[in-house]
């Protein structure tokens, strides 16, 4: 038994929530952007960066959700991470497509979504309710567990995002994405080498949040990706599972880092065996952090 989905009252309460904090971050960062964007640190590899606007974000998402909802547990991608007691947890990327935000392309979004279970243990733990915004085209995705998935636009009345069919593979327009370890980024080319001639074409838009609302949307087919972490896919999760798709790790258990795949339940079967027999081919993937020289 995985853990206690909160009651349908509360649900609706906490992607509500999600809505309105993830709206006032995507105004900050389009706002308050400084004429000339510092990376503040790196994380992992020279090319993992943080902006102060990232951490500008997240403090206010955490300072919002910690006003309304003081029980709560906080975990972000930038520093700072909480325990609650309510059994909640916010899970946000305050800039998700942080590379696309420092170049000035406009694919990026604020994702906050609150989950049930522990998002530190791989598997354990499942979004309840979520939103993601992008910050540039005013798109907003958002859902709850059993409340459908819906897109607003300015100007537009929300619309219900429903997957209805799907096409065959050799029809389909993928989304993926690439870590920022090299030795990570070597084995998704010799993956992607095995996929690409079985697929239409691939996309690499450079947000996680916003391929896998793509699918949710239909913008997208399907999508996979190694290396994610919770708060890249916690709330679009959601989002694509409340519009009818699926969204597993490999062999058809919840997501992880180790892979994400995202589809149509009419396509992703056929997906999730193109991506296993890919990633057979392409063998294991060695110790991060040993790049050949
Ligand atoms: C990254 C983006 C990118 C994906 C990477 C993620 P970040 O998140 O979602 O599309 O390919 O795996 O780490 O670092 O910009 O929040």
């Amino acid at each position: 038994m995985g853990p206690a989905l909160p009651e349908v009252h509360e649900r609706r309460e906490l992607e509500r929530i999600a809505v309105d904090v993830a709206r006032e971050a995507a105004r900050l960062v389009v706002e308050e952007r400084p004429e000339h964007l510092r990376v503040a640190r790196t994380k992992s590899t020279a090319t993992d960066i943080v902006t102060e606007m990232d951490q500008r974000a997240q403090d206010l998402l955490r300072d919002r959700l910690g006003r309304a909802r003081p029980q709560d547990g906080f975990l972000g991608e930038e520093e700072g991470g909480a325990t609650g007691g309510s059994g909640i947890t916010w899970v946000v990327d305050p800039i998700d497509g942080t590379v696309n935000y420092l170049y000035g392309i406009a694919a990026y979004a604020v994702s906050v979504a609150a989950v049930v279970g522990d998002p530190a243990v791989p598997g354990s733990w499942a979004p309840v309710a979520g939103a993601v915004v992008n910050p540039t085209n005013g798109e907003v995705f958002h859902a709850h567990v059993a409340g459908g998935a819906w897109l607003e636009m300015p100007d537009a009345a929300p619309r219900r995002l429903e997957l209805h069919g799907a096409p065959p593979l050799a029809q389909a327009l993928a989304g993926t994405g690439f870590g920022y370890d090299a030795v990570r980024r070597e084995w998704q080319a010799r993956v992607l080498l095995h996929v690409v001639p079985q697929l239409r074409d691939i996309r690499r838009i450079g947000s996680a949040a916003l391929d896998l609302c793509a699918v949710a949307a239909g913008t997208l087919d399907c999508y996979f990706e190694r290396g994610l972490n919770p708060w890249d896919m916690a709330a679009a999760w959601v989002v694509v599972a409340e519009a009818g798709g699926l969204v597993t790790g490999l062999t058809g258990g919840p997501p992880d880092s180790s892979m994400v795949l995202a589809a149509p339940r009419g396509l992703h079967p056929e997906l999730a065996s193109l991506v296993r027999s890919a990633a057979e081919e392409a063998g294991d993937e060695p110790p991060l952090g040993q790049a050949a020289e």
